[in-house]
């Protein structure tokens, strides 16, 4: 079996961004390529890339100085680096020159042409493309991979939102929403070869459809994916808080397969930093979607995206960003600290705060909402809840793993065979990130 190829695709970033990697490891099936995870016998390797933070970035390119010594050892090894770093304006001058061993540069508007690429590199050569705008019509794009428990699908693509502190509408350009019925069909595909479980992926989903006529948005498409026969639940990311409609938030409260989980970004709890972080709500906007959520579905559970240290962010504006944590009762919150992104309105702002500050600021809210999430742990003993169970746990073989409806990890013993299956668990113990559960007569 010498002559199969071997590609290993690395991935940094969000969902879509893994989302992009799947697709570009597909490609490269058609190219006779096996996915693998290893380096040192592979024959492509696929570096998908993330640029939203500058730790995400340094990452990168400690990953792509240790790909040259890979080349060094192995020689015919193709190296692509792909994705939003790639895409950032100007990046491409820079990279190409300081990574001059990369056989493929790609941003993320031609990803879906990465076949032209790889076969111009497959003749021998090397290939640097980075689109300005996306050309591919959004209906080519190919599905995500059939045969898996859970799958992502793309909704949409880009933002509008501009959020002062944020490179993605640099990267992935502004808003466009595919076609309902492409969506419907494509997940269709999915639960036919068995998946059980689709996340419907958007920057801002809330904003879905909004060019349609005549109009039909996502509370709409939820409820449509709603009624596919064979699929057992349905996850959504990103709800900008700006948007997030009442008719939405019943859509998921009357949903069979809806989970009753929101991921409401709220960056900051100072109005002062919401205003120049321009995020087009404050606090008590905010604070009124929580409360309307559990007015309609009072056990949801609502995730959320923290940034500390944003310019000119005072001791008190923090303060109330740890206020808003004990507030709205988060189940989970993805804290990070402000990172300079050039090309935004928030890079060119005076007042930057120093680094020690920021450190000190992220951990005082990381130890917060620590303990606000083994309080919402601990409030789960007793109870039972729906899981999924996805399969054995990483860290611990004899135990499966799975999540609630409200996104949840849960750590159980079960046959295997229940694998994909919904399995009733009772919860025993709680820690800030998982719990330890029960299956009644196992
Ligand atoms: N610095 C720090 N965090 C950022 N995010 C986006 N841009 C930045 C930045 N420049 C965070 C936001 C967003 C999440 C995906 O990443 O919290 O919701
Ligand atoms: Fe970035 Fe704001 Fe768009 Fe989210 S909504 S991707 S934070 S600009």
């Amino acid at each position: 079996m010498e002559n199969i190829k071997k590609v290993v695709t690395l991935v940094y970033g969000c969902q879509m961004s893994e989302r992009d990697a799947e697709t570009l490891t597909e490609i490269t099936r058609g190219f006779g390529y096996t996915p693998s995870d290893d380096l040192e016998t592979a024959d492509l390797v696929i570096v998908n890339t993330c640029c939203v933070r500058e730790s995400a970035e340094n990452k990168i390119l400690g990953k792509i100085g240790e790909l040259k010594k890979l080349k060094e050892r192995n020689s015919h090894v193709k190296i692509a680096i792909t994705g939003c770093m790639v895409q950032q304006p100007g990046a491409l001058d820079r990279l190409t020159k300081r990574a001059p061993h990369v056989d493929i540069w790609a941003g993320t508007h031609n990803l879906h042409d990465f076949s032209a690429l790889l076969h111009r590199v497959e003749q021998g050569g090397k290939v640097a493309e980075v689109w300005q705008v996306p050309k591919a019509t959004l209906e080519v794009i190919p599905l995500a991979v059939k045969g898996k428990l859970q799958a992502n699908v793309n909704i949409m693509y880009g933002c509008n939102n501009f959020c002062s502190y944020c490179i993605v509408p640099h990267v992935r350009g502004r808003e466009r929403s595919r076609k309902p019925e492409e969506i419907l069909q494509e997940i269709e595909g999915l639960v036919q070869s068995g998946c059980r479980e689709v996340t419907l992926l958007g920057q801002n989903v809330n904003s879905y459809g909004k060019e349609f006529s005549p109009a039909y948005d996502f509370a709409d498409l939820l409820h449509q994916v709603d009624q596919i026969k064979g699929l057992l639940r349905i996850r959504f990311i990103t709800s900008h808080p700006k948007d997030l409609s009442d008719k939405l938030i019943r859509t998921v409260a009357e949903g069979e397969k809806l989970c009753e989980h929101f991921h409401l970004p709220i960056q900051s709890g100072s109005n002062q930093i919401l205003e120049r972080m321009n995020r087009k709500y404050t606090r008590e906007y905010y604070l009124s979607r929580v409360q309307k959520i559990h007015e309609l579905i009072p056990n949801a559970s609502i995730t959320t995206d923290i940034i500390v240290g944003f310019p000119g962010e005072s001791e008190e504006d923090f303060e109330q960003t740890l206020a808003m944590m004990k507030e709205a009762h988060y189940s989970q919150a993805f804290t990070f600290m402000y990172s300079k992104r050039s090309g935004t309105l928030a890079a060119k702002m005076e007042d930057q705060i120093p680094l020690d500050l920021k450190k000190r600021r992220l951990q005082k809210l990381m130890s917060v909402q620590n303990l606000e999430s083994l309080e919402w742990r601990q409030n789960m003993i007793g109870k039972r809840f729906e899981v999924l169970v996805e399969g054995p746990s990483k860290t611990n073989p004899t135990r499966l793993t799975g999540r609630t409806r409200g996104n949840e990890l849960v750590v159980f013993k079960a046959n295997l065979d229940t694998i994909g299956t919904l399995l009733t668990v009772k919860i025993k113990e709680a820690g800030s990130w998982t719990v330890v559960g029960e299956v009644e007569g196992f």
